[in-house]
């Protein structure tokens, strides 16, 4: 057996989307519903240059082959008073037949390494609630060994919205999951298509100034954000056709904007789920028709169920008035790798990307 390399990832993702799904499907499979993240998902969400976080995709090898990783994006947030560099970290995953071999703990420590010669003060990831599980007990682990700079800061919500009944139905894996979507009639309607509603377009690069508006507006009432700037919002909103984005406009402003991506989830079968990242507008009809117009897309491209980080900036009365439901999401907030002069408490109130 070839000794074990950390260094940085050097592929195009292809590997990396096998990687991560192998060691998901090998440790929840028929236990946890989970993404199935692929290579369009790292192009965009990590590996792009324009994000200038390749460094902080870690990787581990041996000899040619990717047995391990975990990447981080950097970005810059504003935590209460204070304007502070950090990052977003996720996907760590170590193959089956080379885990409880300390590879997990020597990526996890290289990386920290990299966001100390960076300047970044913190990272945020999430992890199962569950303390059974085996990825709760590698995080409770490292909180042992590194109290000081890791913190929990506690259970996150999803909104969510069932498109198709009975292939959500199909994926769950207990039994409110198998049943729960048809006994709510979360869509009493399916299969027939929603009418997509006027003074809503695709998003266009000239809209990107407007967006930027609307979000900074948003923002100001959490106390945990992440802040964006033109370049970074441009990548999230477009990005080929893998993350969609649709605007209100009454042909001389924007009143609002919806962004999403969908992948396919592991269950009891596939699913495909649609995560929305970003909804922000000025008024409440606006929003309500971006729901409607991104259902509409939604369905025609084969989503069954639509999710959404229940979050300061997610507005309840809209989402409820589409058809979602607040749920348990199952996992936890935490902040690691934070700088001990960093003093800020765990938010109450964020808006951040889901990872
Ligand atoms: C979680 C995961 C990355 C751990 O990888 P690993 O290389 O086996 O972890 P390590 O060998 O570095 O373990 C480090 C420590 O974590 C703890 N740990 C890791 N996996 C554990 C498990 N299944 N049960 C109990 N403890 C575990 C151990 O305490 C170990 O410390 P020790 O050496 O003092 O015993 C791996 O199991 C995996 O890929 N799981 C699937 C994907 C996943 O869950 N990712 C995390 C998402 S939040």
């Amino acid at each position: 057996m070839s000794a074990v390399e950390i260094r940085s990832y050097e592929g195009d993702g292809g590997d990396l989307a096998a990687l991560v799904q192998r060691a998901w499907k090998q440790n929840f499979q028929g236990q946890k519903w989970f993404p199935l993240w692929d290579q369009k998902y790292f192009a965009w969400r990590v590996l792009d240059p324009r994000l200038g976080s390749r460094d902080l995709c870690v990787a581990a090898y041996e000899g040619d082959s990717l047995i391990g990783c975990i990447m981080a994006e950097a970005a810059e947030f504003q935590w209460g008073d204070q304007r502070v560099r950090g990052s977003y970290s996720s996907w760590l995953s170590v193959d089956q037949e080379s885990q409880s071999r300390g590879v997990a703990l020597r990526l996890v420590d290289e990386l920290r390494l990299r966001h100390q010669q960076q300047g970044l003060r913190f990272s945020i990831g999430c992890t199962r609630i569950d303390h059974q599980s085996p990825a709760r007990k590698f995080w409770d682990s490292l909180a042992r060994r590194r109290p000081d700079e890791f913190r929990f800061w506690g259970p996150i919500r999803l909104w969510a919205h069932v498109l198709n009944p009975v292939r959500v139905a199909a994926a769950g894996l207990t039994t409110w999951e198998r049943w729960g979507p048809q006994l709510l009639r979360l869509i009493p309607r399916w299969p027939t298509r929603a009418k997509r509603p006027s003074g809503i377009r695709p998003f266009r690069a000239d809209d990107t100034a407007e967006c930027l508006r609307l979000l900074e507006i948003q923002n100001r009432t959490t106390d945990f954000q992440m802040r964006w700037n033109s370049d970074r919002l441009e990548h999230q909103l477009d990005h080929g056709q893998f993350p969609r984005t649709f605007v209100s406009h009454d042909g001389t402003s924007l009143h609002g904007f919806l962004n999403y991506y969908a992948l396919t989830w592991s269950g009891e079968q596939d699913l495909r789920v649609a995560m929305i990242d970003l909804l922000a507008g000025d008024q409440w009809w606006p929003q309500r028709s971006l729901l409607k117009a991104a259902e509409a897309q939604m369905r025609d491209d084969g989503v069954d169920l639509v999710l959404m980080m229940a979050s300061a900036a997610a507005p309840a009365s809209v989402l409820l008035s589409r058809g979602f439901v607040p749920i348990d999401a199952e996992v936890e907030l935490f902040s690691l790798f934070v700088d001990p002069q960093l003093n800020c408490p765990p938010p109450k109130s964020f808006h951040i990307l889901f990872t």
